[in-house]
């Protein structure tokens, strides 16, 4: 007999809600054990006064002793496979130049001559041999060394050193290569820690082909932004017409690692709110819905979409994935269900959503637009896990797509455009305008849900008050 979900669960008492746990334990084989041991965090405000939103003080407090300092993801590896392959990667108002100088090496350099400053680099390149400013043709080698001083006679008491670009603290983890400004900063295995480090190191991420990645300047602060990627409280309003049919949002189990965390959020099975529902209709909205989107075709060319009287719609589902990505992705065999099927992310502070489940790879970053404290700049990027020991293609570069372009006009991100749509209209377009009315003193958080907002917020406060 199909199963009837949400038999006797009732929304506004959260003791008669299911756990994840409880559909992951019907599932067939286990879960690695990273993602059934629990690291509950119970820290960070339940309340941010809003100029952490609204105040270009605040924002400027931010440039200095946030990103100044903190890790963060400049680019993947495979955006510059080759050597003289580069890339430029701003935040705020400092500018980082990365650029693959062996087969083996990245360095990244400030992206600002030593002469009198200027720029040097913008967007991308290959074949470059050397760093040459355009104003006066001061050049460096890919080492940083100078290799010309345009008139170098004219500058008699200036020695190399002195004009030697400065290598900043640039290395590589799961196909990402992650620079930091501090030149005294730790160790980024010491900043991921140990748990972030075993368990994005698990995750296909070493091995993925970036598809699509396309950028919007959005009209609200970076972290506002960041919020709705990290919490599943706003899915029975925002996505009622997309993924909440099959997705267990009140089910979301959050942990926390340090200033980063994960989330967990069982997918083929219906939320809560929507009452009693068996399982041919959840498998019937997901293959409506995600399956369309992500083979890009207009129907399921499987077989038959009714469910057996032993089989799950977590089961089907599964085993559907599966079968589809392992063409591509090599064997999936191994693969536990939940990491096959469920919404399994991490949130690496400050500013990127790594999402590691099969069914979607993808992530999101964000990071201020410019200086700007009331925009950011948002980037979707799709990707494809490729088996193991497969050569990469070159990955996709960024598109920069117009603020007023849906991300359903934006075409290369299917699977994921009609929730950015739902999200963008519902809040990004509007959250940064509300929140400037006097009467929003602060913003209000919810223990649970919010959680990894809270602990956001928490070690944000860390860095701005050290
Ligand atoms: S500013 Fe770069 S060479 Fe003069
Ligand atoms: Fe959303």
């Amino acid at each position: 007999v199909a199963q009837v979900f949400n038999v006797g669960v009732d929304v506004d008492d959260p003791s008669t809600i299911p756990s994840y746990a409880q559909y992951w334990k019907m599932d067939r084989g286990s879960p690695p054990a990273f993602l059934i041991e629990r690291s509950e965090g119970d820290i960070g405000p339940t309340r941010v006064p809003k100029e952490v939103f609204t105040s270009a003080k605040f924002h400027q407090l931010e440039m200095e002793k946030l990103w100044k300092r903190v890790w963060q993801a400049a680019c993947r590896e495979n955006d510059i496979p080759d050597v003289g392959d580069w890339l430029v990667y701003d935040i705020g108002d400092q500018s980082v130049i990365v650029v693959r100088v062996a087969p083996d090496k990245i360095r990244a350099f400030p992206n600002a001559c030593l002469h009198r400053g200027n720029r040097l680099f913008d967007g991308a390149g290959s074949q470059c041999d050397q760093i040459r400013c355009s104003y006066h043709g001061w050049s460096w080698d890919l080492n940083g060394s100078i290799k010309e001083m345009t008139c170098r006679w004219d500058f008699g008491d200036v020695d190399s050193d002195l004009v030697r670009l400065v290598d900043l603290p640039c290395t590589t983890f799961a196909g990402w290569v992650f620079i930091n400004l501090d030149l005294n900063a730790d160790s980024l295995d010491c900043f991921l820690g140990p748990d972030i480090v075993a368990q994005v190191g698990h995750s296909p991420y070493h091995r993925s082909w970036k598809a699509a990645h396309i950028a919007k300047v959005i009209p609200c602060n970076w972290k506002a932004m960041f919020h709705n990627v990290i919490e599943f409280y706003h899915l029975e309003t925002v996505h009622r017409n997309s993924v909440l049919s099959y997705t267990g949002d009140l089910l979301t189990q959050y942990d926390f690692y340090g200033p980063h965390s994960r989330f967990i959020a069982p997918f083929g099975v219906p939320s809560p709110y929507l009452g009693e529902v068996d399982e041919q209709a959840v498998l019937d909205s997901f293959l409506s819905g995600i399956h369309r989107n992500l083979v890009g075709s207009e129907e399921p060319e499987h077989e038959s979409t009714k469910l057996g009287p032993e089989q799950t719609a977590r089961q089907f589902i599964c085993d559907f994935l599966k079968a589809m990505l392992s063409e591509r992705c090599g064997d999936l065999s191994h693969v536990s269900d939940t990491e096959a099927i469920d919404a399994l992310g991490y949130a690496i502070f400050p500013n990127l959503n790594i999402w590691t489940g099969y069914v979607s790879p993808f992530v999101i970053r964000v990071r201020p637009h410019g200086n700007d404290h009331s925009s950011c700049l948002m980037e979707v990027m799709t990707f494809v896990h490729m088996p193991e020991g497969h050569k990469l293609p070159r990955d996709v570069p960024m598109r920069m797509t117009p603020s007023d372009e849906t991300w359903t006009d934006a075409k290369d991100i299917a699977n994921l455009a009609l929730p950015l749509d739902e999200d963008t209209e519902a809040a990004l377009l509007r959250i940064q305008r509300g929140m400037q009315n006097d009467n929003v003193r602060e913003i209000i958080l919810a223990s649970y849900h919010e959680g990894a907002i809270r602990n956001l917020h928490h070690h944000i406060n860390q860095y701005v008050e050290a």
